[in-house]
């Protein structure tokens, strides 16, 4: 039985180093996974790298290298980045595993023998870069729409998958089932694609032969989108274990950019249709980075390398200002100095100076220990506050729309700051009477500190981690779960705090 949540990255091509677009599909399924874990969910977090086809055998090539020593070569500058990225990621696969290679040639089989391939042969435009049969009506000046570089021409011998009998199921399943395409306006896309009617797939070429090998012909080699998208399967188990494979498949989230909509939205499922398996349950496509209102791209030399931006930024602002910017699932511009300004105005100005201030004036006013208040139970204006967060929080990260999550915390973190100029605990401070009022206060925003830490931990979990610490609470944050980690009143009175360096530097513009 499914016990486990399964969310996905696409698995990127390794023709290049990575850029900060592909962080943004990555960082964004970090925060997803890592808000299950918080919820007490069993995750399985998957990424991985595309590394056949023609696009990253052209690569190797211009390099002098052949493909497998160039994947090699290539694949820890993406760890690397994954890793100072702090993505949480529970499994990695490469296509070019034995684990991937062989399950993949099974399903395949398996396709051929129930009839769902057909030899044929396919004349038409092909784009590298997309590694993707194009239309003649889509190509601008004979050039990919994307790329705008020339498409080539081939015409040889390939295998068909059937993929124009399945577009009356597919119809059927984005109207059961709405949620496995989203966010809606895509959906309506995808839809209107499908009822125009859809073309046998070419699944295999014989022109080179970076590839997995057909089974039955092995001249053949799989066109790589067709093994590409099996890794969802083959890394939760199918064909090698299949009882992680029914605890973890069918996937919950194949997070994707709106480039790669159609092939995770038609094609993967209809090839699981064929194959007897389940689809999964929700393809989301999120916008672009832009660049000039272009799509970011090394082929358009406009890729920039996340080290550019984490060197300067850090990572925890990296990973907040990306989804706070950009509305989750439309595209959206860089600038260096909006990440800047928000960088200053929400994290240092913002979340971080709350943090300093309050355990300033609770070593100040209580030796750095966290204060008693007369009355723990009636948290006022901030509970509320809370309250509200801990509900919007969950209802957006649920839904994926993690720019109002994001949001909702940056909407608290302000009414926190509000919250302390209001009570101005450096006036309490100043009259004994007032000692009760002063504890009240303090705690108030301590306790709202503490679940900030928690509320922000799927976010930027290194700044969660330090808040955390400096409140000095005995049991780790990983330990923390949702939904009771996240309600009023948890901190106990008597710890003592410890105050740490400041969570932000602020940065020059
Ligand atoms: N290898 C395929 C995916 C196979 S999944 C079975 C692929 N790789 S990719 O490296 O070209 O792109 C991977 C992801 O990065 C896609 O989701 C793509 O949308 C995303 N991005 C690449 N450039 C981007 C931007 N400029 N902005 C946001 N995301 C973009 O496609």
């Amino acid at each position: 039985m499914k016990d486990t949540f399964y969310i996905t990255t696409p698995i990127y091509y390794v023709n290049d180093v990575p850029h900060i677009g592909h962080a943004y599909t990555t960082v964004a399924c970090d925060v997803i996974a890592r808000y299950r874990r918080l919820r007490g969910e069993k995750v399985f977090f998957l990424t991985g790298t595309d590394e056949h086809g023609q696009k990253v055998a052209r690569a190797a090539e211009e390099k002098g290298l052949d493909p497998r020593t160039w994947t090699d070569q290539v694949l820890p500058r993406w760890k690397e980045v994954w890793e100072r990225l702090d993505i949480s990621y529970d499994d990695f696969i490469r296509t070019t595993e034995v684990r991937h290679i062989r399950p993949v040639q099974e399903f395949v089989q398996r396709l051929y023998d129930r009839g769902e391939i057909y030899l044929g042969t396919y004349e038409g435009p092909y784009c590298v870069f997309c590694e993707e049969f194009k239309i003649e009506a889509e190509l601008i000046d004979g050039n990919c729409p994307i790329h705008g570089r020339p498409v080539e021409r081939i015409s040889e011998d390939n295998y068909f998958f059937q993929l124009s009998r399945f577009q009356d199921d597919l119809l059927r399943l984005y109207q059961e089932r709405p949620e496995l395409v989203a966010p809606e306006q895509r959906r309506n896309e995808v839809t209107a694609f499908v009822k125009g009617g859809l073309q046998d797939l070419s699944i295999s070429r014989t022109s080179f032969d970076w590839g997995i090998p057909i089974p039955w012909d092995p001249k053949h080699v799989m066109y790589v989108w067709v093994d590409a998208l099996q890794n969802y399967i083959t890394a939760a188990g199918f064909g090698s274990d299949p009882e992680r494979f029914q605890a973890t498949w069918p996937a919950d989230v194949h997070m994707v950019g709106k480039d790669i909509l159609r092939f995770h939205a038609v094609i993967w499922p209809a090839m699981l249709m064929a194959g007897g398996l389940e689809v999964p349950r929700t393809v989301f496509a999120h916008g672009w980075l832009l660049v000039g209102g272009e799509k970011m791209s090394k082929t358009k030399l406009t890729g920039i390398h996340p080290f550019d931006l984490l060197d300067h930024f850090g990572v925890d602002a990296y990973r907040y200002y990306f989804l706070r910017e950009v509305p989750f699932g439309q595209d959206g511009s860089f600038s260096w100095e909006s990440m800047v300004t928000r960088s200053n105005a929400e994290l240092a100005n913002g979340l971080g100076n709350l943090t300093s201030r309050v355990l300033a004036m609770v070593q100040s006013y209580f030796d750095g220990v966290v204060p008693e208040p007369p009355d723990r139970g009636a948290g006022g204006r901030l509970a509320d506050g809370a309250a509200r967060l801990a509900e919007e929080f969950e209802r957006h990260m649920v839904a994926l729309e993690l720019t109002e999550a994001v949001g909702a915390v940056a909407e608290f973190v302000r009414e926190a700051n509000r919250y302390l100029v209001e009570a101005a605990p450096w006036k309490l401070a100043n009259d004994p009477d007032h000692r009760g009022e002063l504890a009240h206060s303090l705690y108030a925003s301590l306790e709202a500190l503490r679940l900030l830490a928690v509320f922000v931990s799927p976010i930027m979990p290194g700044a969660a981690r330090r808040i955390w610490e400096q409140l000095g609470l005995p049991e780790p944050l990983d330990a923390a779960r949702l939904p009771d980690a996240g309600r009023w009143g948890g901190l106990q009175p008597g710890i003592a705090t410890r105050r740490g360096e400041s969570l932000f530097p602020r940065l020059e513009a």
